[in-house]
């Protein structure tokens, strides 16, 4: 069962009940400027603002990206304030031992970290997301040509998904943790090797797009990967309190468990209740990325050998 509400997350999480979810996954904006009504706009105009479009790629047209290089001391401290509010609210809802995955960025993943863990998490590790962003890269603006063996920044391949715990019952051990609230531990894959932080994925595909054109949507391959990892008996309810389009929100009911959304834009707010049923039932494979990397480096192992015996 899902839900999502339109609403500011901050306000909605004051009025809920404590230790209601088990897991908070979420993608939520950055810098506070990207969602702001005329910043969308200007992304729609294609022109000005925070968001950029990224050249055609072998004439491929590319989706809207915030552009954020330029970040203050100032701009340090704004954020660092919005997550740490956040996390106080977050620390509230979820049960002891439950999760929370935060999606980052390399450039922001220590200031919001750090106001994660200020606000009562421990944090529990990185997932690096494989994927070939359009971030980064960039030669020095209106100096391209001038510069052009130059970037200021380097081109992000890959995207920091932060992993933070709230603190298990004191006095309780994970076990006894885990039979009172149903959490406290991540699940292991199908296959029984524990769940990894270094996850292979893909750009969110167009077919997802087109049900869903909200300009971050994530894709279900990588989204049902992580829900299925942070309900670790299966039992209890997820929250994403910026669901955007509700990729998070359409993976959670794909998986047959329980979730909730907050979203505070009407469009997306609209978009996320027709999307998620549509993208629950998008056919994935949530480990198609690593077999693929795993077989290639079974090539490489045995093209080395090759190449070592002189064949
Ligand atoms: C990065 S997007 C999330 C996209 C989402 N992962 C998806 O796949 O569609 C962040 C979303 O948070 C929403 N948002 C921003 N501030 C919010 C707030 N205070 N409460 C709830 N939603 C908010 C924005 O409108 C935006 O849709």
């Amino acid at each position: 069962m899902w839900k999502v509400y339109l609403a500011d997350c901050f306000e909605w999480m004051k009025k809920c009940e404590p230790n209601e979810f088990i897991a908070i996954v979420t993608d939520p904006p950055y810098s506070l400027e990207e969602f702001k009504r005329e910043n969308l706009e200007k992304m729609k105009r294609g022109s000005g603002g925070v968001w950029r479009i990224p050249p055609k790629i072998g004439g491929v047209e590319r989706n809207p990206l915030p552009r954020f290089t330029v970040f203050s001391a100032e701009h340090h401290k704004i954020m660092f304030n919005f997550f740490h509010n956040w996390a106080k609210l977050a620390y509230r809802v979820l049960v002891p031992g439950g999760h929370l995955v935060i999606a980052s960025t390399p450039i922001f993943l220590p200031t919001v970290a750090h106001a994660i863990i200020e606000g009562g998490f421990e944090p529990r590790g990185v997932i690096v997301r494989l994927v070939q962003t359009l971030r980064g890269g960039f030669r020095p603006k209106n100096a391209e040509e001038e510069f052009k063996e130059l970037s200021t920044i380097p081109r992000a391949h890959w995207e920091p998904w932060a992993i933070f715990r709230k603190p298990i019952e004191k006095g309780s051990t994970v076990a006894e943790n885990l039979k009172k609230w149903k959490s406290g531990a991540l699940k292991r894959e199908p296959d029984g090797r524990p769940f990894p932080d270094v996850i292979p994925s893909e750009r969110t595909p167009k077919e997802e797009e087109a049900i869903a054109p909200h300009p971050t949507l994530k894709p279900q391959s990588f989204m049902r990967r992580i829900i299925r990892a942070v309900v670790p008996l299966n039992e209890g309810k997820v929250l994403d309190p910026f669901c955007g389009a509700g990729s998070t929100i359409a993976a959670i009911e794909a998986l047959g468990f329980d979730g909730i959304g907050i979203e505070v834009n009407p469009e997306y707010y609209e978009m996320a209740l027709k999307a998620i049923p549509q993208l629950a039932r998008v056919n994935v494979d949530p480990w198609l990325f690593e077999r693929r990397i795993n077989k290639g480096s079974k090539m490489l192992v045995l093209t080395e050998f090759l190449l070592k015996e002189g064949c």
